[in-house]
């Protein structure tokens, strides 16, 4: 057996870990001396057990599935390497490795540029930056009601207006709304959404580069969610035919590709321009303009590792079993409800009902939402764990 293989099946078995007999759920005090280290491993259990419900098949709440052991590893070597790439000529291959993943992302998302970030809300407030510099007259950004509330706090950090676009019955941003708006205000950019938060559904991405061209705006795509259907053939076509034309994309694989956090990744179709000047004589490279400083292989090293030992086909798999479940979910809630239900194209369902079911939030098997100003329950169909039959059990007490 090969070291890898040692350390994975260690790490295996320490993710089969029983849930703790005695839950140790307040936090070790910290003091001078340290706490005795039975009282740290007491603590660690919990820990472990805490994270142990992303492996439960009716988990469903988030977007937060379990991490492939793989992935792990892929942290652990980060931490352990801990090297910083603002110098990169000290680490050849950690800089390659980030080049090669960093590749791959961007031919999958048909952009040329871009590096990792720590999430989607950096992404948008990057994106957005580049965009305000390059339409310095404008300040308004539109976006649809059901974006995510990261494009509303960019907006606020770099003072500039968002104005928000109604969505029409299936949750895309509606077009003549945003058309119109255009009209009375030249747009600095229009964001689509290809994933929201709530309920999964896409923006016509097509329509909203076109639009955004026609004003002469930036059109970035926050698909921190829906991403993950790029991969997928049979859901290519969401994307439409201008993804290219895009200025720029986010994309979490911290979410659905179930990897640990952070792992996030900010994509452009030019090379990003300069975004503001300083200097740092004691680095031999020149840092990149943009706002994240020190930063090693925590947000690529899983996710490399992952592909180059269990391959593209493992991610594909995984996000068409999700899929599949969120169609069996469907169609069971389909039999038991004439309530309006909605099963979006990125395997988020909501659904209405007059049943009060609290508890199955409290267990992290659902999670409540709001869709059209309606109160709805939500289930997230991620990685490779969640399973309808799981969640139906779960609900079929309360039906
Ligand atoms: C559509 C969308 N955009 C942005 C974000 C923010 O992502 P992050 O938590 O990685 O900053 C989220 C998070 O759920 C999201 O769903």
């Amino acid at each position: 057996m090969n070291e890898l293989d040692a350390v994975i099946k260690r790490l295996r078995h320490l993710s089969e870990y029983k849930v703790a007999d005695v839950l140790q759920e307040m936090p070790l005090t910290i003091t001078e001396q340290g706490n005795s280290s039975q009282a740290i491993a007491n603590q660690v259990r919990t820990l472990l057990s805490e994270g142990k419900m992303h492996q439960n098949s009716h988990w469903a709440a988030h977007m937060t599935a379990a991490v492939p052991t793989e992935s792990i590893v892929g942290q652990l070597l980060s931490n352990h390497h801990n090297g910083n790439l603002l110098s990169p000529e000290l680490y050849p291959t950690l800089n390659k490795i980030k080049q090669q993943t960093l590749d791959w992302l961007c031919q999958l998302f048909e952009q040329s540029h871009g590096h990792f970030t720590s999430g989607a809300s950096y992404g948008n407030l990057e994106a957005l930056w580049q965009a305000k510099q390059q339409y310095p007259r404008r300040d308004t950004v539109f976006a649809a009601e059901t974006a995510h509330y990261s494009i509303d706090k960019a907006c606020q950090i770099l003072g500039l207006k968002l104005q928000t676009i109604a969505t029409d019955d299936e949750d895309k941003i509606a077009l003549e709304p945003l058309r119109k708006a255009c009209e009375i205000t030249a747009p600095l950019a229009i964001i689509a959404t290809a994933g929201t938060s709530a309920s999964g559904a896409f923006d016509p991405l097509d329509d909203c580069i076109q639009i955004a061209q026609e004003f002469d705006a930036w059109c970035h795509i926050d698909a921190a969610w829906g991403g993950y259907l790029k991969l997928l053939p049979e859901r290519n076509a969401i994307f439409g035919q201008r993804l290219s034309q895009a200025n720029s994309l986010c994309f979490d694989p911290h979410k659905a590709w179930a990897q640990p956090k952070p792992s996030s990744v900010l994509l452009y179709n030019q090379p990003a321009g300069p975004m503001m000047s300083f200097e740092a004589d004691y680095l031999q490279h020149q840092p990149d303009s943009r706002l994240s400083g020190s930063q090693g292989g925590e947000a690529f090293l899983p996710l490399w590792l992952t592909l180059v030992s269990s391959g593209i086909n493992s991610l594909r798999r995984d996000s068409q079993h999700a899929l599949e479940q969120a169609q069996c979910f469907t169609t069971f809630l389909t039999e038991q409800t004439n309530r309006p239900i909605y099963s979006s194209p990125s395997g988020i369902v909501c659904f209405e009902t007059e049943k009060d079911l609290q508890r199955l939030v409290q267990q992290g098997v659902l999670s409540t939402a709001k869709r059209r100003n309606k109160p709805v329950y939500r289930a997230v169909f991620i990685g490779s764990h969640v399973k309808a039959k799981a969640l139906i059990e779960k609900l079929q007490p309360y039906l």
